[in-house]
């Protein structure tokens, strides 16, 4: 998978940082508990082929994602290992998921009723039982509805129950009332299988960070294998060092030079103080690169310099400290000299979470892949 792009902006993906974090936290897990790599989201963003390889690479027993099309993207670029869909499937979807061994969240008996009568002759169809323990999004809240699946995926030999799960909540908050209630609801639905499945997940990267329990014998890993935390209040007490994934670049293609009074794109909202440096980026909100990050700093040979006027769909205008050749590479997110804009910094500017920021990251991106500490490949999603 090698692709070409052909404008200067470009997220760069360090494959070995992912690689590393899953290590660090297969260190962490006792023997016998599998790790299941979430690539949903085109890999938060970081690209789903790559991650999925990478994390195999490194160890991961399952892949996840949120929706079957994701799962039949991955098999369609030569995947073979199992994967889970997370989220909601039709139970139309049933025969086609089971024709390509992906593993199906059940989350509620009438949607195993249906998945049933869609499977074809012979076919057996991978499910995941999802506990709602306290998430309030998907799966079973009531014992009584978790027997009647559990029989029917007894019974019928159309079904292999091959594991359970929940979701916390609140995992990555300090505070842990409600993961203790959660954590306890799901032990109580687990209490009333008459037999277990081969996998038995609850935990996040917030959860597996910080916890374990014999209860569980898989946990799911997200945001942590991109290297980055799960929460602030989590970046002080995580048990080893998180290697961001991911650097966002560009380059400077035009400069110009205004005087006081001249300002800067729609809305005029800057305006030179004096005579100043404005240097032009080709990236804009249509990328990720959304219009709350006006005034945001970037990285020019190593130096802070601010994003002036408003950011438009494609472009957006740095402020520089004097004249630099177009062409000059600047860092949105990622290390230059001894300057570091990590994930954090700009979803803290936008007001939001990290993995909004990555998963921000539009198509029209392209990702350039760091393997072995160096450039292994270059993917352009429009062009693929
Ligand atoms: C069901 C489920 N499991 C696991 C994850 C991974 O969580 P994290 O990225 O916090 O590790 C997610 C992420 O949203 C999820 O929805």
């Amino acid at each position: 998978m090698e692709t070409k792009f052909h404008r200067d902006t470009w997220a760069e993906v360090n494959l070995d940082n992912i690689y590393e974090n899953i290590s660090s936290m297969k260190k962490r897990l006792k023997t016998g508990v599998s790790l299941f790599a979430v690539v949903k989201a085109n890999a938060y963003g970081h690209g789903d082929y790559e991650v999925a390889n990478t994390a195999l690479e490194a160890g991961a027993d399952f892949l996840s994602v949120a929706f079957l099309d994701e799962a039949l993207a991955l098999r369609k670029k030569g995947i073979l290992a199992p994967i889970l869909v997370l989220g909601a499937s039709r139970p139309e979807s049933a025969a086609l998921a089971a024709g390509q061994g992906i593993s199906l969240t059940v989350f509620d008996l009438d949607w195993l009723e249906k998945a049933k009568v869609m499977l074809e002759p012979g076919q057996v169809l991978q499910v995941h039982v999802k506990v709602d323990s306290g998430m309030g999004r998907i799966g079973i809240r009531d014992k009584d509805q978790l027997m009647k699946v559990e029989s029917l995926l007894k019974q019928e030999t159309c079904f292999n129950f091959q594991g359970i799960f929940t979701h916390f909540a609140t995992a990555d908050e300090i505070k842990t009332d409600l993961y203790e209630k959660q954590l306890a609801v799901f032990k109580g639905m687990l209490s009333i299988l008459t037999g277990r499945p081969e996998y038995i997940h609850a935990a996040n990267s917030a959860a597996s960070l910080r916890f374990a329990d014999p209860e569980w014998n898989a946990i799911r890993m997200g945001i942590s294998m991109y290297g980055l935390s799960p929460s602030m209040e989590m970046l002080p007490i995580l048990p080893f060092p998180l290697k961001q994934a991911i650097s966002l670049k560009t380059k400077v293609v035009a400069i110009k030079q205004l005087v006081k009074g001249d300002s800067v794109s729609y809305g005029a909202t800057y305006t030179a103080e004096g005579n100043e440096w404005i240097g032009t980026l080709p990236i804009g909100y249509a990328d990720g690169w959304i219009r709350k990050l006006q005034g945001q700093e970037v990285l020019v040979n190593g130096i802070r310099v601010p994003i002036v006027g408003r950011i438009c769909m494609d472009q957006c205008m740095i402020k520089l400290p004097g004249p630099i050749p177009v062409g000059t590479e600047v860092t949105l997110i990622g290390n230059d000299g001894n300057e570091s804009i990590t994930v954090d910094e700009i979803a803290a500017k936008m007001g939001t979470i990290n993995y909004e920021v990555t998963c921000m990251i539009g198509a029209r991106v392209p990702r350039t892949y760091i393997k072995d500490h160096r450039l292994n490949h270059v993917r352009n999603f429009i062009l693929e």
